[in-house]
């Protein structure tokens, strides 16, 4: 079967080269010529652990192809891939001009049935109105039908998320179109995936609610942690506890700065805009998004205080700036409001990420980025824990003491073990934790 994805950002990248993996011939078509030149040289424009040899051996075996051309792309495909983005418009809806753009090229270019599929985050909606538009730029009346298949990939292990996914989310109109989308997943069925047959609509809403539910859980241990930090109990052990109810389940419960990335902010402010425009007020998401922006406030207020309370002329290492590790991904992450508000006050900050300087710099103008861990915290008064990278899980703890002013460590991931730091000498700060 072929099969084309238009857009070859992060979801149409990784959506493009598994189908080709399943064994479908898939061509990925994107309107800048840069990102499709580097593709045919072999590289990959995003950072994302193993998709680039996937890219490599699946072109080299012939069954993913990279163009510029959109109509070539979609002549040959049954089935069309809208993967474009959805940016976040002022008003905090998503903004769909590139997905109406394409739903119009593929309208002007069929010849025959397709199957159009949105892997985009959409508002619920968007499918008629994508049916609308192609149905308006054709040239001749040809049958086609619309899908929604939401993704549900996280940044660091898409390709994992992609072949063994939890479940997949089908919202179509017609028997052909669901009989189609189930050979394109065919390889899932080996093991044992559950699927999700339904109408648009709900399909639609199922990725939203997911998300909207998945932050209001970051949230919610989030404040718990707040209040366990007064009352003297700790929100690990409350998680652990909660988390062992099946009816809870562990995830998703690790206090922290607040969740990032280019996901939950977006589609919880999308989830609120939605509802408003529907006349209703989804108090829990508003809830949820409002902690989130305070949970950053409240961990630049626990390195005042763990540093006795003012930050002026004081060094401060950072280690890690990604709104989560595996990625080199800096929208919405924590860092950019928290080391800025420790800038105001005066701090200097130098710090260390294994994949983000170089997106984090020009977001982050003043911070002093350091080549490694050790080079940052030399010399500084106290050391945040931002991003939990693995390789500051099993840093040298000895050799931080002797490079820092003063061995203060505020984790703001709760990384290490309280009791081992403060063997070692440090005085250690981390989130909801005695
Ligand atoms: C998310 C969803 O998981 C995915 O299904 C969706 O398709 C896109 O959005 P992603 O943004 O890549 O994926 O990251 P994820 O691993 O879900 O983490 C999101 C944020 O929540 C990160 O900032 C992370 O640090 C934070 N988080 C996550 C917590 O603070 N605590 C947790 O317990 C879990």
């Amino acid at each position: 079967m072929n099969i084309c994805v238009v857009g070859v950002g992060y979801v149409g990248l990784v959506t493009g080269t598994c189908f080709a993996e399943f064994g479908l011939n898939v061509t990925c078509v994107d309107n800048d010529p840069k990102k499709i030149d580097m593709l045919l040289g072999g590289k990959v424009p995003i950072f994302e652990p193993g998709l680039e040899e996937l890219v490599a051996k699946n072109t080299r075996e012939g069954r993913l192809h990279f163009t510029t051309e959109l109509d070539k792309g979609v002549a040959n495909a049954l089935v069309v891939f809208i993967a474009v983005g959805t940016p976040q418009g002022d008003d905090g809806a998503a903004d769909l001009h590139y997905v109406w753009d394409v739903a119009q090229a593929i309208g002007q270019n069929m010849q025959d049935y397709k199957v159009v599929v949105t892997k985009s985050t959409v508002p619920v909606g968007t499918g008629k109105k994508v049916a609308e538009i192609i149905q308006r730029s054709q040239k001749r009346p040809i049958p086609f039908d619309v899908v929604s298949n939401p993704e549900f990939l996280r940044e660091g292990s898409a390709i994992e998320d992609f072949m063994r996914p939890n479940r997949v989310v089908v919202g179509a109109a017609s028997e052909q179109a669901k009989a189609i989308m189930k050979d394109l997943y065919a390889p899932l069925y080996l093991i044992e995936t559950p699927f999700v047959i339904t109408d648009v609509e709900t399909a639609e809403m199922i990725k939203y609610a997911s998300n909207a539910f998945l932050a209001t859980k970051i949230s919610f241990i989030n404040e718990m942690a707040n209040i366990c930090e007064l009352v003297g109990a700790d929100v690990q052990v409350v998680a652990k506890g909660m988390g062992l109810d099946r009816r809870i389940g562990p995830k998703f419960l690790h206090a922290g700065p607040g969740y990032g990335g280019s996901c939950f902010p977006k589609d919880t402010e999308a989830i609120a805009h939605l509802a408003k425009e529907n006349d209703y007020r989804f108090q829990i998401v508003e809830a949820v998004m409002e902690v989130n922006r305070r949970q950053r406030l409240v961990m630049a207020d626990k390195v005042i205080k763990a540093l006795g309370g003012q930050v002026a002329g004081k060094v401060i290492a950072c280690l890690g700036l990604t709104f989560k590790p595996n990625t080199d991904d800096m929208r919405e992450a924590p860092s950019l409001v928290i080391l800025p508000t420790l800038m105001e006050m005066g701090a200097t900050i130098r710090a260390y990420d294994p994949a983000g300087m170089e997106a984090a710099a020009p977001m982050l103008p003043g911070v002093e980025m350091r080549k490694n861990s050790y080079d940052a915290v030399e010399g500084a008064d106290a050391m945040i824990l931002m991003t939990e990278w693995n390789q500051f899980r099993n840093l040298d703890l000895a050799r931080i003491k002797g490079l820092m002013r003063q061995p203060v460590i505020c984790d703001l991931r709760n990384v290490y073990q309280p009791e081992r730091l403060r063997e070692a000498g440090f005085t250690y700060f981390s989130v909801g934790r005695r």
